[in-house]
């Protein structure tokens, strides 16, 4: 059996606030095209730089029970496809950066950024769900968020648990993601399909935020099979072939998870 699939990213440029015009403009940019997996960027239906917690708090949402995630059902069901996306969950009080996973059959599941990024610490709580990997039916898909590419035991724990492709929502401010992605993908043989956003922020005083775009998807041997512009709202789909994230052999003597030495690695510091 083939096991080529398409995934595709939608690199958007929301207007802070405008939740119903930030979902219809992300199904107009998309259009008709056909891919099994679709990422959305972090936050993609409010905007990312809230001014107060109140602010951040009117525009978070239960999940699966809100608005946006509804949206993102029935968008997956009437086209045939899973889509990744990132929104402001509520849950009770408190916040989190989260991102949904969906399919034909429904809600999936989600995920709650682990490493918050400065401002966000303002109106977000770290994540308190495990990384996990959720079954796609066609792929096995891991979800990290944006800043969480910073710590590579993100993309490894996915990697270890089966991933075959991480999803990345992002709204990237730093210039080393897109780099940096290409050795999580070189280091696990996993895809990763990043999907960032562009456009500036200009909400809190003296904190005007400009966002990279460079939208992309790389393959297991660190390839960058597509990349986005760095200011532009665009839409893409590629071919992929999961056999190449399964095959985790580097040659006939070397295989990347099991020549691991867990043996030495102390990655709690403790020595
Ligand atoms: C970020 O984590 N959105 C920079």
């Amino acid at each position: 059996m083939s096991s080529n699939i398409k995934v595709g990213f939608l690199q958007t440029q929301p207007e802070f606030g405008a939740v119903e015009e930030n979902l219809s403009q992300a199904k107009k940019l998309w259009g008709e095209r056909k891919s099994d997996l679709l990422v959305l960027p972090e936050l993609f239906n409010t905007g990312y730089q809230f001014q107060s917690l109140a602010e951040a708090r009117n525009l978070s949402e239960p999940i699966p029970d809100g608005p946006t995630t509804r949206f993102l059902m029935d968008w997956a069901r009437d086209a045939g496809m899973a889509i990744v996306a990132g929104l402001a969950e509520r849950d009770g009080k408190t916040l989190y950066n989260s991102a949904v996973i969906v399919g034909p059959k429904g809600f999936i599941g989600k995920f709650r950024k682990a490493h918050i990024f400065d401002s966000e610490n303002n109106f977000f709580q770290p994540g308190d769900l495990p990384f996990t990997v959720f079954d796609a039916g066609f792929a096995k898909i891991g979800i990290m968020i944006c800043f969480d590419w910073r710590f590579p035991e993100t993309a490894r724990t996915l990697a270890l648990q089966g991933a075959d492709i991480i999803a990345h929502p992002s709204n990237l401010v730093l210039p080393d993601c897109p780099q940096a992605m290409i050795t999580r993908c070189l280091e696990n043989r996993v895809y990763a399909v990043t999907s960032d956003r562009v456009g500036t922020e200009k909400r809190a005083p003296g904190e005007a935020l400009k966002f990279i775009g460079q939208s992309q998807v790389v393959d297991p041997d660190g390839t960058v099979l597509i990349r986005a512009s760095e200011d532009r709202e665009e839409a893409h789909v590629v071919e992929i072939d999961l056999a190449k994230a399964r095959n985790k052999r580097i040659n006939s003597r070397n295989d990347l998870f099991a020549d691991r030495r867990e043996d030495l690695y102390r990655i709690d510091g403790k020595g």
